[in-house]
Protein backbone atom coordinates (compact mmCIF):
# COMPACT_ATOMS: atom_id res chain seq x y z
CA UNK A 1 0.00 0.00 0.00
CA UNK A 2 1.63 3.18 -1.23
CA UNK A 3 -0.14 5.35 -0.16
CA UNK A 4 -1.26 6.01 3.58
CA UNK A 5 -2.77 9.76 3.93
CA UNK A 6 -5.83 9.13 3.48
CA UNK A 7 -5.96 12.44 1.41
CA UNK A 8 -5.44 13.75 -2.66
CA UNK A 9 -3.37 17.11 -2.71
CA UNK A 10 -3.09 17.59 -5.90
CA UNK A 11 0.73 16.67 -5.88
CA UNK A 12 -0.61 13.39 -5.41
CA UNK A 13 -3.22 13.43 -8.04
CA UNK A 14 0.07 14.45 -10.21
CA UNK A 15 2.39 11.49 -8.87
CA UNK A 16 -0.46 9.11 -9.28
CA UNK A 17 -1.19 10.01 -12.27
CA UNK A 18 2.72 9.73 -13.78
CA UNK A 19 2.56 6.18 -11.95
CA UNK A 20 3.05 3.21 -14.51
CA UNK A 21 0.40 0.65 -14.30
CA UNK A 22 0.62 -2.95 -15.58
CA UNK A 23 -0.84 -4.31 -18.59
CA UNK A 24 -3.17 -6.77 -17.32
CA UNK A 25 -1.82 -10.38 -17.96
CA UNK A 26 -4.36 -12.32 -15.63
CA UNK A 27 -6.32 -15.05 -18.13
CA UNK A 28 -9.84 -14.85 -18.20
CA UNK A 29 -10.51 -17.90 -20.01
CA UNK A 30 -14.13 -19.61 -18.97
CA UNK A 31 -15.03 -16.60 -17.35
CA UNK A 32 -18.16 -14.51 -18.00
CA UNK A 33 -17.93 -10.59 -17.65
CA UNK A 34 -20.57 -8.22 -17.51
CA UNK A 35 -19.26 -4.65 -17.92
CA UNK A 36 -21.79 -1.56 -17.86
CA UNK A 37 -21.23 1.51 -20.37
CA UNK A 38 -19.12 0.03 -21.99
CA UNK A 39 -19.89 1.80 -25.62
CA UNK A 40 -17.42 4.61 -24.24
CA UNK A 41 -14.44 5.85 -22.44
CA UNK A 42 -13.23 3.09 -19.54
CA UNK A 43 -15.77 0.67 -20.08
CA UNK A 44 -15.28 0.05 -23.53
CA UNK A 45 -11.23 0.01 -22.89
CA UNK A 46 -11.65 -2.66 -20.36
CA UNK A 47 -14.15 -4.71 -22.52
CA UNK A 48 -11.48 -4.83 -24.73
CA UNK A 49 -8.76 -6.22 -22.06
CA UNK A 50 -11.50 -8.82 -21.45
CA UNK A 51 -11.29 -9.77 -24.83
CA UNK A 52 -7.92 -9.91 -25.35
CA UNK A 53 -7.65 -12.09 -22.00
CA UNK A 54 -9.87 -14.68 -23.99
CA UNK A 55 -12.78 -14.24 -21.41
CA UNK A 56 -16.09 -17.12 -22.85
CA UNK A 57 -18.72 -14.30 -22.91
CA UNK A 58 -18.52 -10.56 -22.45
CA UNK A 59 -21.63 -8.89 -21.58
CA UNK A 60 -21.60 -4.90 -22.16
CA UNK A 61 -24.59 -2.94 -21.49
CA UNK A 62 -25.41 0.76 -23.06
CA UNK A 63 -28.57 3.01 -23.10
CA UNK A 64 -29.75 1.59 -26.67
CA UNK A 65 -29.46 -1.41 -28.30
CA UNK A 66 -27.98 0.98 -31.74
CA UNK A 67 -25.46 1.90 -29.39
CA UNK A 68 -24.74 -1.77 -28.13
CA UNK A 69 -24.05 -3.08 -31.33
CA UNK A 70 -21.67 -0.33 -32.48
CA UNK A 71 -19.80 -1.08 -29.23
CA UNK A 72 -19.86 -4.87 -30.26
CA UNK A 73 -17.75 -4.13 -32.99
CA UNK A 74 -15.79 -1.82 -31.14
CA UNK A 75 -14.67 -3.49 -29.20
CA UNK A 76 -13.41 -6.31 -31.55
CA UNK A 77 -11.39 -3.97 -33.49
CA UNK A 78 -7.87 -5.03 -32.28
CA UNK A 79 -8.66 -8.64 -31.89
CA UNK A 80 -10.50 -9.38 -35.10
CA UNK A 81 -10.04 -13.05 -34.49
CA UNK A 82 -11.29 -13.28 -30.90
CA UNK A 83 -13.33 -15.88 -29.91
CA UNK A 84 -15.15 -14.25 -27.12
CA UNK A 85 -18.43 -13.76 -27.17
CA UNK A 86 -20.03 -10.41 -26.81
CA UNK A 87 -23.63 -9.89 -26.14
CA UNK A 88 -25.30 -6.55 -25.45
CA UNK A 89 -27.94 -5.92 -23.08
CA UNK A 90 -29.50 -2.69 -22.35
CA UNK A 91 -30.44 -0.24 -19.39
CA UNK A 92 -30.54 3.08 -18.08
CA UNK A 93 -29.28 3.79 -14.70
CA UNK A 94 -31.79 6.88 -14.63
CA UNK A 95 -34.84 4.51 -14.17
CA UNK A 96 -35.42 1.76 -11.13
CA UNK A 97 -37.36 0.23 -13.34
CA UNK A 98 -34.78 -0.10 -16.23
CA UNK A 99 -32.53 -1.27 -13.67
CA UNK A 100 -35.00 -3.70 -12.32
CA UNK A 101 -36.14 -5.38 -15.91
CA UNK A 102 -32.36 -6.19 -16.64
CA UNK A 103 -30.73 -7.45 -13.64
CA UNK A 104 -33.77 -9.38 -14.07
CA UNK A 105 -33.11 -10.52 -17.54
CA UNK A 106 -29.03 -10.71 -16.74
CA UNK A 107 -30.81 -13.35 -13.43
CA UNK A 108 -33.25 -15.32 -15.92
CA UNK A 109 -30.74 -15.47 -19.15
CA UNK A 110 -27.04 -15.72 -18.22
CA UNK A 111 -25.71 -18.93 -16.78
CA UNK A 112 -23.04 -17.45 -14.62
CA UNK A 113 -21.22 -14.58 -13.62
CA UNK A 114 -17.93 -14.57 -12.22
CA UNK A 115 -16.87 -10.45 -12.93
CA UNK A 116 -19.18 -8.02 -12.27
CA UNK A 117 -18.02 -4.37 -13.48
CA UNK A 118 -19.84 -1.66 -12.82
CA UNK A 119 -18.61 1.02 -14.53
CA UNK A 120 -21.27 3.39 -15.81
CA UNK A 121 -21.68 6.79 -14.66
CA UNK A 122 -22.31 10.54 -14.80
CA UNK A 123 -20.42 13.77 -13.99
CA UNK A 124 -23.49 16.62 -13.88
CA UNK A 125 -23.43 19.65 -12.82
CA UNK A 126 -26.92 20.90 -14.12
CA UNK A 127 -29.81 19.81 -11.17
CA UNK A 128 -31.58 16.79 -12.93
CA UNK A 129 -34.55 14.90 -11.52
CA UNK A 130 -35.28 11.16 -12.65
CA UNK A 131 -38.30 9.85 -13.03
CA UNK A 132 -37.83 8.38 -9.21
CA UNK A 133 -37.76 11.83 -7.77
CA UNK A 134 -34.28 11.51 -7.31
CA UNK A 135 -31.29 13.93 -8.15
CA UNK A 136 -29.76 12.00 -11.58
CA UNK A 137 -26.03 11.99 -10.06
CA UNK A 138 -27.12 10.65 -7.12
CA UNK A 139 -29.66 7.78 -8.53
CA UNK A 140 -27.40 6.97 -11.50
CA UNK A 141 -24.22 6.87 -9.63
CA UNK A 142 -25.16 5.59 -6.18
CA UNK A 143 -28.51 4.15 -6.09
CA UNK A 144 -28.93 2.43 -9.29
CA UNK A 145 -25.46 1.19 -8.71
CA UNK A 146 -26.43 -0.16 -5.77
CA UNK A 147 -29.38 -1.60 -6.74
CA UNK A 148 -28.05 -3.49 -9.66
CA UNK A 149 -24.87 -4.92 -6.98
CA UNK A 150 -27.07 -6.08 -4.77
CA UNK A 151 -29.59 -7.99 -7.22
CA UNK A 152 -26.70 -9.58 -9.15
CA UNK A 153 -24.91 -10.69 -6.05
CA UNK A 154 -26.49 -13.72 -5.08
CA UNK A 155 -26.51 -14.78 -8.93
CA UNK A 156 -21.94 -13.85 -8.74
CA UNK A 157 -22.03 -15.86 -5.66
CA UNK A 158 -22.87 -19.10 -7.71
CA UNK A 159 -19.84 -19.03 -9.43
CA UNK A 160 -17.20 -19.13 -6.27
CA UNK A 161 -15.57 -22.37 -6.69
CA UNK A 162 -13.07 -23.36 -3.77
CA UNK A 163 -10.60 -24.73 -6.59
CA UNK A 164 -10.72 -21.83 -8.90
CA UNK A 165 -7.69 -19.31 -9.44
CA UNK A 166 -10.12 -16.49 -9.65
CA UNK A 167 -12.64 -15.27 -6.95
CA UNK A 168 -16.07 -13.98 -8.05
CA UNK A 169 -15.47 -10.73 -8.34
CA UNK A 170 -17.78 -7.17 -7.78
CA UNK A 171 -16.28 -3.98 -9.09
CA UNK A 172 -17.83 -0.71 -7.90
CA UNK A 173 -16.13 1.83 -10.23
CA UNK A 174 -15.64 5.25 -7.88
CA UNK A 175 -13.33 7.87 -8.23
CA UNK A 176 -10.36 9.63 -6.29
CA UNK A 177 -12.77 12.59 -6.54
CA UNK A 178 -14.06 11.20 -3.28
CA UNK A 179 -11.49 12.82 -1.25
CA UNK A 180 -12.37 15.94 -2.46
CA UNK A 181 -16.26 15.57 -1.38
CA UNK A 182 -17.33 18.51 0.80
CA UNK A 183 -20.11 16.57 2.70
CA UNK A 184 -22.23 19.33 4.09
CA UNK A 185 -25.19 16.79 4.18
CA UNK A 186 -23.29 14.93 6.91
CA UNK A 187 -25.02 17.27 9.63
CA UNK A 188 -28.37 15.37 8.40
CA UNK A 189 -27.57 12.09 8.95
CA UNK A 190 -28.98 11.89 12.94
CA UNK A 191 -31.95 14.20 11.22
CA UNK A 192 -35.19 12.43 10.19
CA UNK A 193 -34.18 13.98 6.87
CA UNK A 194 -30.92 11.57 6.66
CA UNK A 195 -28.45 11.89 4.15
CA UNK A 196 -29.37 11.11 0.94
CA UNK A 197 -32.54 13.28 1.29
CA UNK A 198 -29.91 15.88 2.01
CA UNK A 199 -28.15 15.04 -0.94
CA UNK A 200 -31.72 15.16 -2.66
CA UNK A 201 -32.03 18.20 -1.73
CA UNK A 202 -31.49 21.48 -4.17
CA UNK A 203 -30.61 24.15 -1.59
CA UNK A 204 -28.38 21.76 0.20
CA UNK A 205 -26.45 20.18 -1.98
CA UNK A 206 -23.21 21.82 -4.39
CA UNK A 207 -23.62 21.33 -8.07
CA UNK A 208 -20.24 21.07 -7.86
CA UNK A 209 -19.67 18.74 -5.20
CA UNK A 210 -22.87 15.78 -6.62
CA UNK A 211 -20.03 14.08 -8.78
CA UNK A 212 -17.24 13.84 -5.88
CA UNK A 213 -20.50 12.45 -3.13
CA UNK A 214 -21.61 10.47 -5.05
CA UNK A 215 -18.39 8.58 -5.42
CA UNK A 216 -17.84 8.93 -1.81
CA UNK A 217 -20.90 6.97 -1.24
CA UNK A 218 -19.96 4.71 -3.38
CA UNK A 219 -16.88 3.98 -1.20
CA UNK A 220 -19.02 3.66 1.84
CA UNK A 221 -21.88 1.18 0.40
CA UNK A 222 -18.93 -1.37 -0.75
CA UNK A 223 -17.33 -1.07 2.28
CA UNK A 224 -20.36 -1.91 3.94
CA UNK A 225 -21.35 -4.22 2.01
CA UNK A 226 -17.76 -6.62 2.16
CA UNK A 227 -19.23 -6.41 5.72
CA UNK A 228 -22.30 -8.01 5.05
CA UNK A 229 -20.70 -10.96 2.24
CA UNK A 230 -18.45 -11.54 4.99
CA UNK A 231 -21.03 -12.45 7.55
CA UNK A 232 -23.29 -14.16 5.55
CA UNK A 233 -21.48 -15.47 1.81
CA UNK A 234 -18.68 -16.67 3.84
CA UNK A 235 -16.71 -14.20 1.73
CA UNK A 236 -17.59 -16.46 -1.42
CA UNK A 237 -17.44 -12.83 -3.22
CA UNK A 238 -15.27 -10.28 -2.93
CA UNK A 239 -16.16 -6.82 -3.78
CA UNK A 240 -14.09 -3.74 -4.22
CA UNK A 241 -13.95 -0.10 -5.55
CA UNK A 242 -12.02 0.87 -8.11
CA UNK A 243 -10.25 4.50 -9.19
CA UNK A 244 -9.58 4.65 -12.89
CA UNK A 245 -7.28 7.94 -11.94
CA UNK A 246 -8.72 10.63 -13.99
CA UNK A 247 -8.61 9.90 -17.89
CA UNK A 248 -9.67 10.97 -21.47
CA UNK A 249 -13.42 9.99 -22.05
CA UNK A 250 -16.75 11.50 -22.07
CA UNK A 251 -17.35 11.53 -18.75
CA UNK A 252 -17.42 15.72 -18.58
CA UNK A 253 -19.77 16.57 -21.12
CA UNK A 254 -21.77 19.42 -19.87
CA UNK A 255 -20.94 23.53 -18.27
CA UNK A 256 -18.62 25.30 -19.56
CA UNK A 257 -16.59 26.24 -15.94
CA UNK A 258 -16.55 21.93 -15.58
CA UNK A 259 -15.30 21.53 -19.09
CA UNK A 260 -12.69 24.47 -18.87
CA UNK A 261 -11.13 22.87 -15.57
CA UNK A 262 -11.44 19.60 -15.91
CA UNK A 263 -10.10 20.32 -19.58
CA UNK A 264 -6.52 22.06 -17.92
CA UNK A 265 -6.60 19.03 -15.53
CA UNK A 266 -6.80 16.42 -18.43
CA UNK A 267 -4.61 18.74 -20.58
CA UNK A 268 -1.75 18.26 -17.93
CA UNK A 269 -2.66 14.52 -16.60
CA UNK A 270 -4.55 12.82 -17.74
CA UNK A 271 -4.70 8.75 -18.56
CA UNK A 272 -5.97 7.54 -21.69
CA UNK A 273 -9.31 5.22 -21.05
CA UNK A 274 -7.30 2.36 -21.97
CA UNK A 275 -4.61 3.07 -19.02
CA UNK A 276 -6.93 3.94 -16.56
CA UNK A 277 -9.10 0.91 -17.48
CA UNK A 278 -5.90 -1.30 -16.46
CA UNK A 279 -6.89 -0.62 -12.60
CA UNK A 280 -10.41 -2.54 -13.24
CA UNK A 281 -8.91 -5.25 -14.71
CA UNK A 282 -5.96 -5.25 -11.59
CA UNK A 283 -9.35 -5.25 -9.26
CA UNK A 284 -11.44 -7.88 -10.90
CA UNK A 285 -8.35 -10.24 -10.85
CA UNK A 286 -6.89 -9.08 -7.22
CA UNK A 287 -9.17 -11.73 -5.43
CA UNK A 288 -9.52 -11.37 -1.33
CA UNK A 289 -6.99 -8.63 -0.57
CA UNK A 290 -8.99 -6.55 -2.45
CA UNK A 291 -12.38 -7.33 -0.70
CA UNK A 292 -13.73 -4.02 1.01
CA UNK A 293 -10.97 -1.88 -0.10
CA UNK A 294 -10.33 0.41 -2.55
CA UNK A 295 -8.05 0.09 -5.27
CA UNK A 296 -6.30 3.03 -7.10
CA UNK A 297 -3.32 3.07 -9.36
CA UNK A 298 -3.32 -1.10 -9.35
CA UNK A 299 -2.95 -1.50 -5.75
CA UNK A 300 -4.97 -1.09 -2.94
CA UNK A 301 -4.73 2.85 -1.30
CA UNK A 302 -6.59 3.74 1.73
CA UNK A 303 -9.52 6.32 1.00
CA UNK A 304 -10.40 9.31 2.48
CA UNK A 305 -10.05 10.03 6.54
CA UNK A 306 -14.32 10.68 5.62
CA UNK A 307 -13.87 7.15 5.21
CA UNK A 308 -11.89 5.29 7.58
CA UNK A 309 -12.04 7.98 10.90
CA UNK A 310 -14.40 6.42 13.98
CA UNK A 311 -16.79 9.60 12.34
CA UNK A 312 -16.68 7.94 8.89
CA UNK A 313 -16.90 4.73 9.93
CA UNK A 314 -20.34 5.57 11.28
CA UNK A 315 -21.57 7.42 8.39
CA UNK A 316 -20.15 4.60 6.36
CA UNK A 317 -22.97 2.44 7.95
CA UNK A 318 -25.59 5.24 7.88
CA UNK A 319 -25.41 5.92 3.89
CA UNK A 320 -25.43 1.68 3.67
CA UNK A 321 -29.08 1.52 5.92
CA UNK A 322 -30.22 4.81 4.10
CA UNK A 323 -29.67 2.76 0.82
CA UNK A 324 -31.14 -0.12 1.64
CA UNK A 325 -33.90 1.69 3.45
CA UNK A 326 -34.86 3.25 -0.15
CA UNK A 327 -33.99 0.47 -1.96
CA UNK A 328 -36.43 -2.03 0.10
CA UNK A 329 -39.53 0.78 -0.88
CA UNK A 330 -38.42 -0.71 -4.56
CA UNK A 331 -38.13 -4.28 -4.34
CA UNK A 332 -38.54 -6.56 -1.24
CA UNK A 333 -35.23 -8.85 -2.62
CA UNK A 334 -32.71 -6.02 -1.33
CA UNK A 335 -33.85 -6.52 2.22
CA UNK A 336 -31.61 -9.64 2.89
CA UNK A 337 -28.78 -7.53 3.00
CA UNK A 338 -29.54 -5.70 5.80
CA UNK A 339 -26.74 -5.44 8.46
N1 LIG B 1 -12.79 9.64 -16.79
C1 LIG B 1 -12.30 9.89 -15.59
O1 LIG B 1 -11.40 10.74 -15.42
C2 LIG B 1 -12.82 9.14 -14.39
C3 LIG B 1 -12.15 9.27 -13.17
C4 LIG B 1 -12.61 8.58 -12.06
C5 LIG B 1 -13.73 7.79 -12.17
N2 LIG B 1 -14.38 7.68 -13.37
C6 LIG B 1 -15.58 6.82 -13.42
O2 LIG B 1 -15.43 5.91 -14.50
C7 LIG B 1 -16.71 5.49 -14.95
C8 LIG B 1 -16.76 5.55 -16.46
O3 LIG B 1 -16.61 6.89 -16.86
P1 LIG B 1 -15.91 7.35 -18.22
O4 LIG B 1 -14.90 8.34 -17.84
O5 LIG B 1 -15.57 6.20 -19.07
O6 LIG B 1 -17.14 8.19 -18.83
P2 LIG B 1 -17.93 8.07 -20.22
O7 LIG B 1 -16.96 8.01 -21.34
O8 LIG B 1 -18.92 9.17 -20.18
O9 LIG B 1 -18.68 6.67 -20.08
C9 LIG B 1 -19.74 6.51 -19.17
C10 LIG B 1 -20.57 5.33 -19.55
O10 LIG B 1 -21.69 5.29 -18.65
C11 LIG B 1 -22.89 5.27 -19.43
N3 LIG B 1 -24.00 5.96 -18.77
C12 LIG B 1 -24.10 7.26 -18.44
N4 LIG B 1 -25.30 7.50 -17.90
C13 LIG B 1 -25.97 6.33 -17.90
C14 LIG B 1 -27.27 5.96 -17.50
N5 LIG B 1 -28.15 6.83 -16.99
N6 LIG B 1 -27.62 4.65 -17.63
C15 LIG B 1 -26.77 3.76 -18.15
N7 LIG B 1 -25.54 4.05 -18.58
C16 LIG B 1 -25.14 5.34 -18.45
C17 LIG B 1 -22.53 6.00 -20.71
O11 LIG B 1 -23.48 5.69 -21.72
P3 LIG B 1 -23.86 6.81 -22.84
O12 LIG B 1 -22.69 6.86 -23.79
O13 LIG B 1 -25.11 6.31 -23.44
O14 LIG B 1 -24.04 8.09 -22.10
C18 LIG B 1 -21.15 5.42 -20.96
O15 LIG B 1 -21.25 4.14 -21.51
C19 LIG B 1 -17.73 6.40 -14.25
O16 LIG B 1 -18.31 5.70 -13.18
C20 LIG B 1 -16.87 7.55 -13.74
O17 LIG B 1 -17.41 8.14 -12.58
C21 LIG B 1 -13.95 8.34 -14.47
Amino acid sequence: MATQTGKMPVSRLIREQRTELPIPSTPLDGKTVLITGANTGLGLEAARHCVRLNAANVIITTRTAAKGEVAKEEILKPNPDSKTNISVYTVNYSSFASVKAFADKVIAEVPKLDIVILNAGISATNWNVTEDGWEEVLQVNVLSTAYISLLLLPKIRQSYEASSALMPTLVIVTSDTHYWARFKQRQYASEKMGILNAMNDKKISLNVDKYFMSKLLEVYFLRELAKWIDANYKGDVVVTGVNPGLCHSELIREGVITNIIAGTFKWIMARTAEVGSRNYLWAATAGRKAHGQYVGSCEVQKPAVVVTSEEGQKLGVKVYEEILEALSALDDRVRVFSQ
